[in-house]
């Protein structure tokens, strides 16, 4: 029987964007609300997702979202940037990295392989791309998802602020480098 699990590259119209600003509107407060000030949770949601925000990202060439649906219903999904120099110097001109901004799986959803699935498609895209490495920033406190990414071969190499609300929180970077590369 063929998996019900759906990936595919979001198209730039204002009825995904608007998908996306739901989406990500909830994951984000699923995920952190628990652990952060409502203030600073208002504020980084209001600043963050939107309609209009998640348009002008899909309309940027840089940006690609990755979307998982199971019978339809749109139930994570992955932002990626390209040319991202998160955890680089200005003196590293060959490097081509690829970086995971968003990886968000609703509640009733995690623990399904959604997230191993959608980071699956996004390895692949940049090995297509011939990138060095795929970076990204995760909240020195998210258990779950560094675990979730040092299973797939990340490393922590750095270290970013991310501002949530009021808030400077500590980002860690983490990087994969791609074989041959
Ligand atoms: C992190 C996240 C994307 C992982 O996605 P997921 O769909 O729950 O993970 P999967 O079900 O695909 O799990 C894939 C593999 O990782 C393992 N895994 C998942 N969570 C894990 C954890 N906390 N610790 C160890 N292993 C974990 C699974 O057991 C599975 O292993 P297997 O291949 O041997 O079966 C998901 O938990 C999520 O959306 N969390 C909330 C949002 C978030 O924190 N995003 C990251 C922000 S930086």
């Amino acid at each position: 029987m063929s998996s019900p699990l759906r990936i595919s590259i979001a198209k730039a119209n204002l009825a995904t964007a608007t998908r996306l600003a739901d989406l990500g509107r909830q994951t984000f407060t699923e995920t952190f609300a628990v652990d952060n000030k409502p203030a600073d949770m208002a504020a980084y949601l209001v600043a963050t997702y939107g309609p209009e925000l998640q348009l002008a990202q899909l309309q940027d060439p840089h940006c690609t979202y990755l979307l998982a649906e199971m019978q339809g219903q749109t139930v994570g999904y992955l932002q990626l940037w390209q040319g991202s120099m998160l955890g680089l110097g200005a003196d590293s001109p060959n490097a081509k990295q690829l970086e995971i901004k968003q990886l968000y799986i609703i509640e009733d959803w995690i623990g399904t392989g959604l997230g191993k699935a959608l980071m699956r498609r996004a390895l692949d895209i940049a090995q297509a791309d011939g990138c060095t490495a795929v970076v990204l920033g995760v909240w020195e406190h998210n258990e779950r998802a560094k675990a979730f990414y040092q299973r797939f071969g990340f490393r922590e190499v750095g270290e970013v602020a991310f501002k949530l609300g009021e808030d400077v929180q500590r980002d860690l970077i983490f990087r994969k480098g791609l074989a041959g590369r």
